[in-house]
């Protein structure tokens, strides 16, 4: 029987795939027989995604790696192609926020420490740009391909406050138009870069500015963010998967 997005049998690499958005990705693709390798700094996170996925029948395999540091990662592409011989998708799903990088009641906008807004930075730009190097090459010699690139609503709209992330966001987009054109005209027409925009899900990167830690009812920021959404409610992580 002819199916249309029959992806049985492909091989996934799926960063931050210990946190809530990517591991849902990870379940969902495995579901649809794909092998699943789930990259991740938190090692531990990263085994209790992969045992479950197995143990529902799927095959996942956990790797721990930085997406900040190539060594690192260039070990777990040896180890993934050992284990799967190819790789055909890239998530780039690793990143998030931090309260340091914020501009709030407890630190203006002057006081934010350039520690803080490199680091918010490097994870969500510099990590999907070293992670694509290292797995992009695979897929130029492949010659197919295909990376998705995990960007957010912010980079349309700066969010207030959280000022490095909106920015890695808008330089996340950019560089997933980049890089399109560049394997494009450079490698393969058969490797595709593209880049999903998530609106607002619950998840520890914005827990602590959504909802209060005492009441877990929303923060006045939660409202806004709510009074501007159609549907009025936050996302959750499944509705991503069709896209
Ligand atoms: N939650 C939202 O509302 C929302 C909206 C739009 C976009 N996003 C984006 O979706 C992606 C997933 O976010 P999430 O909400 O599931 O967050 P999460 O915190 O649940 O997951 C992030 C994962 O990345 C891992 N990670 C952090 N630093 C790493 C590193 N240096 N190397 C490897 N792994 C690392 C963490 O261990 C964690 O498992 C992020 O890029 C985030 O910016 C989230």
């Amino acid at each position: 029987m002819y199916e249309l997005f029959n992806i049985r049998g492909k091989v996934a690499v799926i960063t931050g795939a210990a946190g809530v958005l990517c591991s849902e990705m990870a379940r969902a693709l495995a579901r649809a027989g794909v092998k699943v390798a789930i990259l991740d700094l938190n090692e531990e996170q990263a085994q209790a995604v992969a045992t479950e996925i197995n143990a529902a029948g799927g095959t996942a395999l956990a790797v721990k790696a930085n997406v900040l540091d190539k060594k690192s990662l260039e070990a777990a592409k040896e180890l993934i192609v050992r284990e799967y011989e190819r790789v055909d998708i890239l998530i780039n799903g690793a990143g998030g926020n931090k309260k340091e990088a914020t501009a709030d009641q407890d630190q203006s906008f002057f006081e934010i420490p350039p520690e803080a807004i490199q680091w918010v930075f490097n994870l969500n730009f510099t990590g999907a740009v070293l992670t694509t190097q290292v797995f992009g090459k695979l897929m130029v010699e492949q010659e197919a391909g295909v990376v998705i690139n995990i960007s957010s609503m912010a980079a349309f709209t700066p969010l207030t406050k959280t000022i490095s992330y909106s920015a890695a966001k808008a330089a996340i987009s950019n560089f997933t138009q980049w890089m399109a054109v560049h394997f494009n005209q450079n490698y393969s027409p058969r490797i595709r870069v593209n880049a999903i925009a998530p609106g607002f899900f619950i998840t520890e990167q914005n827990r602590y500015l959504l909802l209060d830690p005492e009441t877990g009812q929303p923060t006045p920021r939660g409202e806004s963010v709510l009074n501007h959404t159609p549907m009025k409610r936050y996302g959750t992580p499944d509705e991503l998967i069709g896209t």
